[in-house]
């Protein structure tokens, strides 16, 4: 059976169910994998620990649901939306299950810690539940199910961190690479589920992260992007000589192993970011400028509600700091409208916060109430959903005017672009980000640059989202 490559694409919550081959020497097996992920980057830097893990065990990554012996569903909670996206498509894997006897099929991820052993027993949708902690027991839960015993491990645990599984990188471009440096959250959001499914937090021993990335850079990677749920609060004490290392530090010897690797980081939480790793930012021109900073309300009553623990001026203190030490410093944010008691007023604080901290870009959502959270046990979901969405469109608008206007002010700029590969739209021009994070389309020519290579463009016009201009040689 082939093997493919395939092409990388930005890791957030939008990304949904790609299918996945592995990238590297070719090996044989007898056994196929199909795993299509939801969620986070987190989740598809999971996925990538599972292909490794069953690499090992005698089974190859397929891309082709129909052609495999195993199918799994790396799955999200954080929104009840994600969830039905998921039931919806282990229905359609069951009916494999009738044209392919013996064919397995199971669940990943948060949904399956969540609902633990209820998509096994009640609903018989499928073979395996497997939650985020339990990946090394996967072999043997395969086992398990293929003598049609009940395969359940959702134990969630304090100090997995995976850290010595090389993964197998899947959907790769084989430039961007993502690397896993803690697990869990401690912040109890009250609006979030992570925390429940993915348990406490743990750090990853520092040495396995700096391998993982220098390994990917001999391998011809160019960028690494650093995921944690918080990873301003990394912390790893090195159990033989006692010395601790911070995020700042971690960031430094990532940033050092080479010039030309780009640096990049996934999510901070504005309570924890510190000076330090700001100024470590701005030391090193491979760190790439680019803050994703989520905010999720403006209204200091609703911030108190969801238990962030910073208020609207606190928050605004903190993108001042970035400016001041890194002016050129883009800003994303994650937004919630419709939260429980919000009202018209928190509402436009939340709309004029955005202003006033003039994002680049955001991720909003509207509140999806997810049972077990701190939130769902506390306070009424109270918000119609016809005002939600009403708000949270008026969310959207802002932001489109927000982020147009940052996309004005770089007209006439240049910036060094690292080619990612082809536009969507044509192989004819290139596609590559700059450090803020922005989406750059230049045409070819006869440059002869290659995928990989830094490139400077100077930008000349804009659509929605993306900015266009031509290389200057
Ligand atoms: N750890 C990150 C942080 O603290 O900002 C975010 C992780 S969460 C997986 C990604 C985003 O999903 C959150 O920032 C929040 O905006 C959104 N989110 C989480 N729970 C939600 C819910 N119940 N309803 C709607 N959006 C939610
Ligand atoms: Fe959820 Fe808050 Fe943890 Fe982010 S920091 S994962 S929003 S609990
Ligand atoms: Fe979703 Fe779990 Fe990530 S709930 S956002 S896949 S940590």
């Amino acid at each position: 059976m082939e093997l493919y490559a395939n092409d990388t694409k930005t890791h957030d919550e939008s990304r949904q169910g790609e299918a996945f081959a592995s990238i590297g020497p070719i090996k044989h097996f007898d056994k196929f994998f199909y795993v299509e992920s939801y969620g986070c980057a987190m989740n598809f830097a999971d996925s990538e620990v599972v292909a490794s893990i069953l690499e090992n065990n005698g089974y190859g990554s397929t891309r082709n649901a129909e052609l495999a012996d195993l199918i799994l569903v790396n799955t999200c909670s954080v929104r009840e939306k994600a969830e039905q996206t998921v039931r919806k498509r282990l229905t359609e894997f069951r009916k494999l299950k009738t044209i392919k006897p013996g064919l397995l099929v199971g669940i990943l991820g948060c949904m399956a810690e969540r609902l633990k052993s209820q998509l096994l027993d009640e609903e018989k949708l499928v073979d395996i539940v497997v939650g985020p902690d339990a990946y090394r027991t996967l072999p043997d839960l395969i086992l398990e199910a293929g003598t049609g015993q009940k395969a359940v491990n959702v134990i969630l645990s304090r100090d997995e961190t995976y850290g010595d599984i090389a993964p197998v990188r899947l959907d790769s471009n084989g430039i961007s690479g993502f690397v896993s440096i803690m697990r869990g959250c401690n912040n109890m959001c009250s609006f979030c589920v992570v925390p429940f499914t993915r348990g406490r937090e743990r750090s990853r021993d520092a040495f396995s992260i700096v391998a993982e990335c220098r390994d990917l850079f001999e391998r011809g990677y160019k960028e690494i992007t650093l995921l944690g749920q918080n990873v301003d609060s990394y912390y790893w004490n090195n159990p033989e000589t006692n010395a601790s290392v911070t995020f700042a530090q971690l960031l430094e010897s990532v940033a050092q192993i080479n010039p030309s690797l780009r640096v990049r980081f996934s999510t901070s939480h504005p309570k924890d970011i510190t000076d330090e790793v700001l100024f470590t930012m701005a030391k090193f021109p491979n760190i790439c400028k680019y803050i994703h900073l989520p905010v999720q309300s403006g209204s200091t009553r609703m911030l108190q509600l969801m238990n962030r623990t910073y208020t609207r001026e606190w928050y605004l203190a903190k993108v001042a700091r970035i400016k001041e030490i890194m002016p050129e410093a883009s800003i994303s944010s994650d937004i919630i409208a419709g939260f429980c008691t919000e009202t018209e007023e928190d509402h436009q604080d939340t709309i004029s916060i955005m202003k006033e901290a003039n994002y680049d870009y955001s991720y909003m959502y509207f509140y999806s109430e997810r049972p077990g959270t701190l939130a769902a046990k506390r306070y009424e979901d109270d918000i119609p959903e016809k005002v939600k969405k009403r708000r949270l469109q008026e969310i959207v608008d802002v932001q489109w005017v927000l982020s147009n206007e940052s996309n004005k002010r770089d007209v006439g700029k240049s910036f060094e672009v690292l080619i990612e590969g082809n536009s969507k739209k044509s192989e004819q021009e290139w596609m590559g980000r700059n450090t803020q994070n922005k989406v750059i389309v230049f045409p070819k020519a006869d440059h002869g640059f290659k995928k990989g290579d830094y490139v400077h463009v100077l930008v000349t016009d804009f659509t929605k989202g993306t900015l266009l201009g031509k290389a200057i040689k």
